[in-house]
């Protein structure tokens, strides 16, 4: 059995298609002006813990928090002894001031609200800072995938033009920039960092198949055209180069 040959409509199918397929985090995410591997962070709507392997490697104590069980799970296997929690941004189970950093990757876009930063900020100590971050495309897959591509897209559903329904990255494109200056958060400093991604081939389909439309399409559609694609991967390795955008700003004295 193939890696997405699946039942559809299961979450952990489908959170492990993301963590086998989406790209990760490069290490200087964690390496922030003012925030010392003694700085106490949290990893905000963690995922399957791409990021949170990151911040383990900088920082001493790291909390991830992640509302859907499923990911939780994939936290707790593949990071014996991390700290764990159930909640959401609008709800963060930690204690007031108790925190250095909360950093939130490829996520703010679902809960960049008043309510959510006011709660950020509850559970940062004075001079805490908040770190976004997404990756953008920066380039297609190499070598050509549109072969494979095509069949997919065929199948797509009708999305505005400037839309690619194979990019996941365009969640990011919310007005969370406007929310955040309008918040109590301080201006906000950006990086761009260049950030690889190499896929043998079922890690690519992987890739395919956690794209939301695709995941939500019935068995006996989402496997023939899945393993049509696939048939059309021919290489070894494919790589893409992404780029990291990533931005972070500091709680402002009341
Ligand atoms: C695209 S995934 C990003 C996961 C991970 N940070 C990464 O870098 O791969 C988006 C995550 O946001 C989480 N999420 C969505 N709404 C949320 C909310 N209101 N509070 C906390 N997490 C949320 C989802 O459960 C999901 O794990």
């Amino acid at each position: 059995m193939t890696t997405w040959d699946l039942p559809a409509g299961s979450g952990e199918d489908w959170v492990a298609h993301y963590d086998r397929g989406r790209p990760g985090w490069p290490d200087e995410v964690a390496s922030l002006p003012g925030l010392a591997p003694s700085a106490e962070v949290l990893d905000l709507a963690a995922g399957s813990g791409k990021l949170t392997v990151v911040l383990r490697k900088r920082f001493d104590a790291v909390i991830a928090i992640e509302p859907q069980p499923a990911f939780r799970a994939i936290l707790r296997e593949h990071i014996p002894g991390l700290d764990v929690r159930d909640g959401t941004a609008q709800g963060l189970p930690v204690g007031d001031a108790t925190l250095d950093a909360v950093f939130v990757a490829q996520a703010f876009h679902w809960f960049a609200n008043r309510d959510s930063l006011d709660e950020i900020a509850r559970v940062l100590r004075p001079g805490g800072v908040l770190v976004l971050m997404w990756n953008l495309p920066r380039g297609p897959w190499v070598p050509s995938t549109l072969n494979a591509e095509r069949i997919l897209l065929d199948r797509a559903p009708a999305l505005d033009d400037a839309v690619d329904p194979l990019d996941f990255s365009r969640a990011h494109a919310t007005d969370w920039r406007r929310i955040v200056e309008d918040s109590i958060f301080g201006p906000i400093q950006e990086r761009r960092l260049p950030n690889a991604q190499i896929l043998d081939a079922e890690g690519l389909m992987a890739y395919y198949a956690s794209m939301g439309w695709i995941a939500e399409l019935p068995d006996q559609e989402r496997i023939p055209l899945l393993n049509e694609a696939r048939s059309r991967l021919t290489a070894d390795r494919y790589r893409r180069d992404w780029e990291t955008m990533l931005f972070w700003c500091g709680l402002q004295p009341q």
